[in-house]
């Protein structure tokens, strides 16, 4: 008999038939001369209830199943006498897959926090909170695929291991096979990354956007959907050392275009999720933060609304409030500022524009004045910058001029500066963080809790 999925089973029409479904017990009770089991296969939130009466052969055995239990369960799909849920099972066969000794199993039927559940990421996936996340990532991501693939971008995948560094700041993990007690070293002492595995010193990328760029210098429009790693010891709730970046590369477009696209790709994949995870959203609603749904609508019914980086320090100057760091032109804005700016000044996102170059990548295109650059942050309620973007400096001159500013070393950078050289055009491109659309969806305090397996600084189990 071919397994049933409980969503399918909810899902059904009228109840009747045989059923056969496998999972894990979420508790069980007893209750007269009957026994009632919670099972969950991940598929939705909602458990399945499974009957078992006391004169059945299987009672004994049903009896002594606990929290975290791996069934297999065959019975009749009937309508469920309880208010709770629309069908139990009456099961007629029960067999027992893998036990969880109760004295030892760390999930047990209470509320653990966040915290604790961190110590056990192996587990926590069967927890209605961590089933939920998986899904609504899921379901995320799915929904950026979908938007991106409609409007004619090619998704492409962009190297992990790099030789320069994407973002001109420096907090690159260092890549090496060299034996880090015993490295090969020049006459002057100094490490020979010659000798490394490619002959030259390596890390792991902080963004595929240069890539990306050649890409979109070819096919138009493209995006990258896959991971980034900042050697940053910030020990913060909106920050990873692995993360998920999503990142749109467009040619022929200017920031106005980049600002539109990133306003119609969050109201999309925000649409997408309150209509596909509408159950596992709620749940975060009820249980998380009480204003998630309605934070979402309000974005998707919202107009973006658009500052200029001097405008936005103008309105934080004469704000009144207090804020912990200083606020002035030519200062970076830190979140309590964003978060200023989004929640209590404009109440709907936010796109900046414009900031002084000094602030900001080597790549981004300088304005006529000289001071600021076409860049681009979209910040929203809670989160602050949820996306950073820019229009790309085409011009070969003006980007050399940049890089040496910063630092770089032209020589390294030969590719992406033959971009210039041959059929230039003015591009724009933005990176939207993944676990940041999750948090900002669920309500998530802490973006530890919406990555499978959060890498923080000394943290790296499973
Ligand atoms: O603003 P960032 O650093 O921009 C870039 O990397 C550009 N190359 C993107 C581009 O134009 N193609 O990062 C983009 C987004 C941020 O807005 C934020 O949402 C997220 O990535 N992000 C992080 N998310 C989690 N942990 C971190 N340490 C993050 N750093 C950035
Ligand atoms: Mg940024």
């Amino acid at each position: 008999m071919q397994r049933s999925r409980v969503k399918d089973i909810l899902n059904r029409e009228r109840a009747g038939g045989e059923v056969l479904v496998q999972g894990w017990v979420k508790t069980r009770r007893s209750s007269g001369a009957v026994s009632f089991v919670q099972i969950s296969d991940g598929s939705t939130l909602k458990d399945l209830q499974i009957v078992v009466e006391q004169s059945s052969p299987h009672y004994a055995l049903i009896e002594s199943l606990n929290t975290g239990c791996s069934v297999s369960v065959t019975g009749e799909l009937v309508e469920s006498q309880g208010r709770s849920q629309k069908y139990e099972v009456n099961a007629r066969e029960v067999e027992l897959l893998g036990g969880a000794d109760p004295e030892e199993y760390p999930l047990q039927k209470k509320r653990h926090t966040l915290e604790f559940l961190r110590e056990i990421a192996h587990l926590r996936p069967r927890t209605n909170t961590f089933g939920a996340m998986a899904r609504v990532r899921n379901g995320v991501a799915y929904a950026i695929h979908t938007f991106f693939q409609e409007r004619g971008f090619q998704y492409i995948q962009t190297p992990m291991i790099t030789a320069s560094d994407a973002e001109g700041a420096g907090s690159m993990f260092r890549v090496t096979t060299l034996d880090l007690q015993d490295p090969p070293r020049q006459g002057s002492g100094a490490v020979d990354a010659a000798a490394d595995f490619f002959g030259r010193p390596t890390y792991l990328t902080v963004s595929g956007q240069l890539e990306a760029e050649i890409f979109a210098l070819a096919l138009s429009g493209v995006y990258t959907f896959g991971p980034t790693f900042r050697a940053e010891n910030s020990n913060t709730s909106r920050h990873l050392a692995e993360f998920w970046m999503v990142e749109p590369e467009v040619a022929f477009c200017d920031l106005d275009g980049l600002a539109e696209l990133a306003e119609d790709f969050l109201k999309y994949v925000f649409s997408y999720a309150l209509d596909k995870c509408a159950e596992d959203l709620a749940f975060f609603n009820q249980w998380y933060d009480k204003s998630a749904i309605a934070t979402l609508e309000g974005i998707i019914n919202s107009d973006f609304e658009r500052l200029t980086y001097a405008e936005a320090v103008r309105l934080l100057e004469g704000s009144g409030e207090t804020f912990e760091f200083p606020v002035g032109w030519g200062l970076d804005l830190q979140s309590e500022h964003e978060r200023y700016l989004t929640e209590k000044r404009v109440g709907k996102p936010v796109v900046v524009t414009d900031y002084p170059k000094d602030i900001k990548a080597f790549y981004m295109r300088m304005n006529d004045d000289g001071e600021t650059v076409r860049a681009m942050d979209v910040l929203a309620p809670r989160i602050g910058e949820i996306i950073g973007g820019s229009q790309r400096e085409e011009r070969e001159d003006i980007l050399r001029e940049r890089m040496k500013l910063a630092g770089l070393d032209a020589d390294n950078y030969w590719w992406y500066l033959d971009l210039r050289r041959y059929g230039t055009v003015p591009h724009a491109g933005f990176g939207l963080g993944f676990e940041r659309t999750v948090q900002f969806a669920t309500g998530m305090q802490n973006i530890r809790d919406v990555i499978p397996f959060p890498r923080t600084p000394r943290n790296v189990e499973f």
